[in-house]
């Protein structure tokens, strides 16, 4: 008999229900661990049985409804409404605050209520040819892509290597007459520092400027660390000065994915990002957001996690987490040859290696080995490489294994030692220039590293070592040549 399913997406005949399932979980059986603690990037975990049944069975509910029209679907509205309601009351908005009338937006994550922010800022000012936006290096790069995007020119400012955070009187400095919007991070994502929220919103305030703080991995985290009793500074709608804000409930309020708030501090500031457009023959149209039909699935998803969870959950959730940051601090600080490249004060733990023997990049690689999934963080401008761990509430009960872990990946991987590249490889990662790079030098890298065709090798070492050698721009390259490489059909 003839395999009339195959294995591709369309078969010839329907594949049964219970068969497809199958399917679905054969393949997912060779992806990251996204429960149980061992992946710190990528997943948010709150370990809470039950949790994800529910917010499955609302996300069922509401999966077929359209964002398009909340006339429509006003479920979908209340719900909207409801989120950004909880969101602007965590971060100092709404009734009885000094932030009495903000208003906000679901978007589907981070990226897009960054671009959003962007937007607003850049629409608000249409006497301005080519606007622009100031950016701490350790905002996120969705800032440089928005920037990208909306054709508005991205102004950086460093970070000092110690205190990973930028200098006022630079942020000061990089505002020009044509500056639409500054960035906070609260905390950036690669080093989870808190940047000077106040005094960045204080400078941009007086030139006039709107003041973005990117809240997004740390806006639902802070609130509760604060309130459990850590020194959190202020960075919210009670800062004078901060014009906007973004959340993100598939961080840390442990929704699904899809879903982030953008907040402004008054509907002034959010008109702008609105699109309406009246002059087709089909409906007329409004979008709040990128998107235009959406699906209610994250949102009702993400309202029932809330509302499981409860400023209770939450706050339970956040101790737990910060007893988990601080022993996992404790295990790379008893690591001969790493260090804490920040000490922590949100829910990352970043380490560097101060000894060449011991490469990172190899330590990586014997983490995953070993069944701990961590991030690489290639060295830049002046800041070491790193590893990055995002550390959630279902982090806490393997803690306690996390430390011996390390410590043998460590001893492996001085014993290993650095990746050797081929000093020619070296050298011509060093000098290409992007336009250099001819189809046959690409396929020729990529197999040299195992890159092959719809799959990327267990080991990652050589390629961020390669990575690392090249300057931004070749390594902007080769990371959409890779990845163009690995997004293939399959017939
Ligand atoms: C601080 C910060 N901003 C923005 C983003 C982008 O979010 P998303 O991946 O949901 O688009 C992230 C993601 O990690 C983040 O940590």
């Amino acid at each position: 008999m003839t395999d009339t399913a195959g294995t591709g997406a369309l078969p010839v005949e329907g594949v049964p229900a219970a068969r497809v399932l199958d399917e679905i979980r054969a393949l997912r059986a060779g992806d990251r661990p996204t429960h149980g603690g061992r992946l710190f990037a990528y997943v948010y975990d709150p370990g809470v049985a039950g949790l994800d049944e529910l917010a499955q069975a609302a996300y069922a509910e509401s999966a077929h409804v359209n964002g398009l029209d909340p006339t429509a679907f006003p479920s979908l509205l209340a719900m909207e409404n409801a989120l950004v309601g909880a969101a602007a009351r965590l971060l100092g908005g709404g009734p009885g605050t000094s932030a009495p009338d903000v208003v906000g937006s679901v978007t589907s994550g981070g990226t897009e209520s960054l671009i959003l922010a962007v937007k607003a800022a850049r629409d608000a000012r249409p006497d301005l040819a080519e606007p622009r936006i100031v950016v701490p290096v350790s905002g996120h790069a969705a800032f440089a892509k928005a920037a990208h995007y909306l054709r508005v020119a991205l102004d950086p400012v460093p970070v000092d290597p110690v205190t990973l955070r930028p200098a006022v009187a630079d942020v000061a400095a990089a505002i020009r007459p044509e500056t639409v919007l500054v960035v906070a991070s609260a905390p950036s994502y690669a080093h989870g520092v808190i940047d000077p929220v106040a005094e960045i919103a204080a400078v941009a305030a007086a030139a006039g400027v709107r003041c973005h703080v990117d809240a997004c991995f740390g806006g639902w985290t802070l609130p509760w660390l604060r309130r459990l009793g850590a020194p959190v500074p202020p960075f919210d709608f009670a800062v004078p000065g901060v014009t906007s804000i973004s959340v993100d409930l598939h961080k840390y309020a442990y929704a699904p994915k899809g879903v982030s708030v953008l907040l402004h501090r008054d509907p002034g500031l959010r008109a702008p990002q609105f699109f309406a457009y009246a002059d087709w023959p089909g409906y007329t149209m409004v979008n709040p957001v990128i998107a235009s039909t959406r699906s209610g699935g994250p949102i009702a998803a993400a309202y029932a996690t809330l509302r499981h969870l409860g400023e209770d959950g939450y706050l339970r959730l956040a101790a737990v987490t910060r007893d988990a940051v601080a022993g996992l601090a404790d295990a790379v600080r008893a690591v001969d040859g790493l260090r804490l490249l920040a000490e922590p004060e949100s829910t990352v733990v970043c380490f560097t290696a101060d000894d060449p023997a011991l490469d990172l990049f190899v330590l990586v690689d014997e983490l995953t080995a070993r069944g701990w999934h961590t991030q690489p963080q290639l060295a830049y401008a002046g800041l070491p490489a790193s590893v990055h761990l995002t550390v959630t509430a279902a982090v806490a009960p393997r803690v306690a294994e996390f430390g011996p872990a390390l410590a043998e990946a460590a001893a492996t991987a001085r014993a290993a030692g650095p990746v050797v590249l081929p000093p020619e490889l070296l050298a011509l990662a060093g000098s290409l220039t992007p336009e250099a790079l001819t189809p046959d030098l690409i396929a020729g890298l990529a197999a040299g590293l195992g890159l092959g065709a719809g799959a990327a090798p267990d080991r990652m070492a050589a390629v961020n070592t390669l990575l690392q050698a090249a300057p931004v721009r070749l390594r902007e390259r080769l990371l959409v040549e890779f990845v163009g490489l690995l997004q293939r059909p399959t017939w």
